[in-house]
């Protein structure tokens, strides 16, 4: 059986949710899918996700790439050793685009080996799994992105309490800028701008920053929007946490471009989502202003798409 990991938007509260603050985010509706194939004459496990143009194995030979690292320490948590396997997969979504692709990539893995060896599909496994590879991939991550990858839905995440589902159903335009950015980096550059310049690596679990805490808080605004079906209130929201994120250091001037873009177009709201210093907008619209948000979109040369969330 194909085994998948969604992809993610977050649409309030990134970097605040690092320091307990709560995040809404939704699954995507796409994501990576692996199938596990036994080697019969055996070999190392291996890794092929041609879409990202991605081949590594669990071995010395790749010890220096951090997907393989990652793929290692799935393993580990796993207690599985390292069978003759070939991971074959395929993604929906961009790497490194702020659309949660390597907690994708873990979720569906990890999966996938659990099938592989007939054990059962415990969502805590398969979480502490994709945390460990997150560990390789990101430094030490909040633990949303893993957390909509098994899940999938739409929900209210907070690192003490995990996901707190909600029944919303939305449609979120998304732009990968294409610009490549590291979560690692842009997590230390929040910690510097709010801990007088200390780095995530020697911070504190817990930050009163006044723009952290104003990030929770429209989390919590743009929350109650969504439940009374009040889409301007989320989007606006929306806009007012895009400008507390420029304002931490992590916006770049073609995200806040896409932004306005997408408002001067007629969306309720726009920001970036996810790490930011690349990766990906966000805008929720009205329905008839959609085609005209991409068609913005595509002329400052960033293909965007529509995905259904929630349900
Ligand atoms: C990454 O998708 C979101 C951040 O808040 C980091 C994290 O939560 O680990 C920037």
């Amino acid at each position: 059986m194909t085994a998948v990991g969604w992809g993610k938007v977050i649409l309030l509260g990134e970097h605040a949710v690092v320091y307990g603050y709560p995040a809404l985010a939704a699954a995507l509706d796409r994501g990576v899918t692996i199938d596990a194939v036994g080697t019969p004459a055996g070999g190392p496990l291996r890794l092929d996700i041609p879409a990202w143009d991605l081949r590594v194995s669990a071995s010395a030979r790749d010890e220096d790439h951090p997907v393989a690292r990652a793929l290692a320490a799935i393993a580990d948590e796993l207690g599985i050793g390292r069978p003759a396997v070939s991971l074959l997969g395929d993604a929906q979504i961009e790497h490194s685009a702020g659309l949660g692709s390597s907690a994708a990539m873990a979720v569906a893995i990890t999966r996938a080996l659990l099938e592989y060896s007939k054990r059962p599909q415990d969502v805590k496994t398969i979480l502490a799994a994709a945390s460990a590879s997150e560990a390789v991939m990101h430094g030490k991550p909040s633990g949303i992105d893993a957390t909509l990858a098994t899940h999938g839905g739409i929900g209210v995440y907070r690192k003490s309490a995990g996901l707190r589902p909600i029944h919303a159903k939305l449609r979120v335009l998304v732009a990968p800028s294409g610009a490549p950015r590291s979560t690692a980096a842009m997590v230390d550059r929040v910690a510097q701008a709010t801990l007088s310049g200390r780095t995530k690596a020697d911070a504190p679990t817990t930050n009163n920053d006044e723009r952290l805490v104003e990030l929770g808080n429209l989390t919590d605004t743009g929350t109650t929007s969504l439940l009374r079906g009040d889409l301007a209130g989320l989007g606006g929201a929306m806009n007012r946490a895009h400008e507390v994120l420029a304002g931490l250091g992590v916006s770049t001037p073609q995200l806040d471009s896409l932004c306005e873009a997408a408002r001067a177009t007629g969306a309720y709201g726009a920001k970036l989502t996810g790490a930011g210093g690349g990766g990906a907008v966000i805008a929720i619209a009205p329905r008839d202003k959609e085609s005209a948000i991409l068609a913005e979109w595509k002329h400052a040369g960033v293909i965007g798409f529509v995905a259904s969330v929630g349900s």
